[in-house]
C-alpha cells in the first residue's frame, strides 16, 4: 500500500508531459536570451537529455539558421537542459534533428488537431506553440488556455 502511494506521488511529481511546465526558478538567463528570440523558450521536459545534447551540438545548422553561442554559454545551457530534461521512454524518439513535435508523446497529445489546422498560415508550424496555447510563454498548456485561430478545430 505504502509503495503504491509513493508511486502515485512520484507520478505526479515527475510528469513527462503535464499541462503546466513553467521554467524552473533557477533557469540561467542565457537560456532565455539565446533560446527564446526566434521561438518559445521550450520547456526542457519536452525533450530527453540525449536529444537536447544533439540539439546543442548542432546549433551551427539549426533548422536552417545559425544559433551558435559561445562555448561557456553552450555548456551552461546544455547542463540546464540535461538537468530538467524529460524521460526518453515516455517521450519516444524525437527524430533527427530532434524535434519536440516529432515525439510520440506530442503526436498523441495532438491527435485531435486536424490537418487543415496544422497547415493554416496562422499556425505556420507545430513548433509555433503560441499559435494555439495562449499561456505557452508562462509554461501553461492547459486545455483551458487553448484557443485555435478562428474557424479551425
Ligand atoms: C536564429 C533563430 C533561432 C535561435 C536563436 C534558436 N532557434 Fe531553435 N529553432 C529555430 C527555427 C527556425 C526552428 C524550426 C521551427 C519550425 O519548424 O517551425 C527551431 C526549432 C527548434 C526546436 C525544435 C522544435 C520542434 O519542432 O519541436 C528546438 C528543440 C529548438 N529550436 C531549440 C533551441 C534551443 C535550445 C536554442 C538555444 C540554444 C534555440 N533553439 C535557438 C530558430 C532558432
Ligand atoms: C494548432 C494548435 C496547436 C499547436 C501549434 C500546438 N498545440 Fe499543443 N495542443 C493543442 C490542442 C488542441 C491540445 C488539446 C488536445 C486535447 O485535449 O485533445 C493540445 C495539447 C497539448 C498538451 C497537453 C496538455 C494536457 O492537458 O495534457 C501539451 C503539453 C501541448 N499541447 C504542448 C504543446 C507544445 C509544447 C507545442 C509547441 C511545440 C504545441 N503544443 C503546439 C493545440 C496545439
Amino acid at each position: 500500500m505504502k509503495r503504491l502511494a509513493l508511486i502515485t506521488l512520484l507520478g505526479f511529481a515527475l510528469p513527462a508531459f503535464a499541462d503546466r511546465m513553467p521554467l524552473p526558478a533557477n533557469t540561467p538567463a542565457s537560456f532565455k536570451a539565446e533560446c527564446a528570440s526566434c521561438h518559445l523558450a521550450y520547456p526542457p521536459a519536452l525533450l530527453a537529455a540525449k536529444d537536447w545534447q544533439r540539439t546543442m551540438a548542432g546549433l551551427k545548422d539549426h533548422f536552417g539558421t545559425d544559433a551558435t553561442v559561445d562555448a561557456k554559454t553552450a555548456q551552461e545551457i546544455t547542463a540546464f537542459l540535461e538537468r530538467n530534461a524529460g524521460n526518453s521512454d515516455r517521450l519516444g524518439s524525437a527524430g533527427e534533428p530532434p524535434r519536440i513535435t516529432q515525439t510520440a508523446r506530442f503526436i498523441r497529445k495532438h491527435r485531435e488537431v486536424s490537418a487543415k489546422t496544422w497547415s493554416d498560415p496562422r499556425v505556420k508550424s507545430a513548433a509555433n506553440c503560441e499559435a494555439c496555447h495562449r499561456g505557452a510563454a508562462n509554461g501553461s498548456f492547459s486545455e483551458r488556455e487553448i484557443t485555435l485561430p478562428s474557424g479551425l478545430k
